[in-house]
């Protein structure tokens, strides 16, 4: 029996969706420090500069590729340009199966920070605690590890199971709601803190003396994670799009929220750290550090954040919907590839991809001390310098491969598949009708996909392997 394709009940749900799938982690973690590693001002500029001029013609080649074809990427990429294409779509799954298999132990440090801070609201801060060893300690245990990931690949899952309309659309109708809202009253409270002027001018203010060409890539590499292109998945949510809807202005509208929202993040988190004075903290913990060991300190020092204590659980609620909404999409690109491509059912389909991931995360949630086969995993030799820059440990490599190797390449093979394998007529006809926005010019995109797009994505591609450039 063949199960009728499911589809977006309406245009908003597809638009907070795929909303959803943008918003996540990548916002929240890795854009604040990145833009704190390359010194704010600048580089923000050239993000932004990405995001319009590579990121926003991908996306809208991503959607309508899903559209036309109404097929999940394997079959999408099949037929839209030729059968061969068939393994740039089995390279996206892959890239979604092993980004998901990882992104979901970050996912559950957001559960086990939430438990604590709600903890220490109700209970009051225990003095003394320090911040660093409460982190260090929680991602060493093993099992709290593997028992947070299997809580948030169980919510995965869950939703997927449900299917596009009552799973996904739903959870993303209600969840994004409250993010925004939820980040809306952060951002006001960050208004309120001495802090926020020095950190607006960080963030806007371009001083280009500090700007290199690693910088400029990174940039350019960051601008495909945080809008969840280069695997297929906006080619998967695309073939649930009706006809009625501008694939143009959801673009548009998709990539502006995602945008404004990591902007949004960055000045509440900056205000925060500028107010307490805790450059240095930050500098030294890293990525991980910013936002479970930094924020949560200063959000019950006293005298920072009005309301520190309040926030903070909700702050973690927000990192843990914002990265729900990207689980889900990961799933669904691999689930919707068994779905099409061997006619399984949706449920056992969710079932086996979200189990099968799962055997991965373990990997993934091990990885930092909680077991010592997962935490020294590593590729030696020149391969293992070339694909994952030494890196040791599941997550360590999983992350390096993903960011530097599995997205670049695949979104310039999609880049290619839209701008020269694909006829005119057929990427016209769905971008350009009668709901197509009066700004939208197809010759310009055309151009951008067909030349400035590729041109930029092998330039990351040459850097990675020529000049050693990481991205993770
Ligand atoms: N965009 C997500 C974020 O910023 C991460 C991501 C990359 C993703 N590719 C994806 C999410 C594909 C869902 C699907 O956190």
């Amino acid at each position: 029996m063949t199960e009728q394709r499911g589809n977006w009940t309406s245009s908003a749900g597809f638009i907070l969706a795929a909303t959803g799938s943008a918003i996540g982690l990548g916002n929240l973690w890795k854009f604040p420090f990145i833009t704190w590693e390359n010194d704010g001002g600048a580089f923000v500029l050239v993000y932004l500069v990405c995001i319009a001029a590579v990121g926003l013609p991908i996306m809208m080649a991503e959607l309508l590729i899903g559209r036309r074809t109404q097929k999940s990427v394997v079959g999408a990429l099949k037929e839209a340009v030729g059968p061969a294409w068939g393994i740039v779509g089995l390279w996206g799954v892959l890239c979604g199966f092993t980004l998901l298999s990882y992104y979901t132990v970050i996912a559950g440090w957001s559960l086990f920070f939430f438990g604590k801070t709600a903890g220490w609201m109700v209970g009051g801060f225990p003095e003394g605690t320090s911040l660093g060893e409460v982190f260090t300690e929680q991602s060493a245990n093993g099992g709290l590890q593997l028992g947070l990931s299997l809580a948030f690949s169980i919510a995965t899952v869950s939703v997927v199971y449900f299917g596009v309309q009552k799973g996904i659309e739903k959870i993303a109708r209600l969840f994004l709601p409250i993010l925004f809202a939820i980040l809306t009253l952060l951002f006001v409270t960050s208004f309120a803190m001495s802090g926020s002027g020095e950190a607006l001018a960080f963030i806007f203010r371009p001083s280009f003396g500090e700007l290199d060409g690693g910088s400029v890539l990174e940039a350019l590499g960051h601008s495909f994670f945080t809008l969840s292109l280069g695997m297929g998945a906006m080619i998967t949510y695309g073939s649930y799009i009706s006809r009625e809807q501008s694939i143009v202005k959801a673009s548009a509208v998709i990539v502006v929220l995602d945008t404004v929202i990591a902007l949004v993040a960055t000045v509440i988190m900056f205000t925060v750290i500028f107010t307490a004075g805790m450059q240095d903290q930050v500098s030294e913990t890293g990525t991980v550090g910013m936002l479970f060991i930094s924020l949560p300190q200063l959000f019950f020092a006293e005298g920072i954040v009005p309301g520190g204590t309040f926030l903070a659980p909700l702050f973690y609620v927000l990192v843990a919907l914002a990265a729900l909404t990207s689980t889900m999409s990961l799933l669904e690109v691999v689930a919707s590839f068994v779905i099409d491509e061997y006619g399984v059912g949706r449920h056992k389909a969710t079932l086996a991809c979200g189990g099968t991931v799962f055997v991965f995360t373990i990997l993934a949630a091990l990885s930092f001390g909680g077991a010592s086969f997962a935490t020294n995993l590593s590729v030696p030799g020149p391969i293992g310098d070339l694909f994952f820059a030494g890196k040791t440990s599941w997550f360590g490599m999983a992350d390096h491969f993903v960011s530097n190797w599995m997205l670049p390449t695949g979104g310039l093979a999609i880049t290619i598949a839209a701008g020269w394998f694909m006829t005119r007529d057929a990427s016209e006809s769905e971008l350009v009708d009668e709901t197509t926005p009066g700004w939208f010019n197809y010759g310009a995109w055309r151009l951008f996909i067909r030349f400035l797009a590729p041109a930029a994505i092998a330039t990351i591609i040459i850097a990675v392997i020529f000049f050693g450039v990481d991205f993770s």
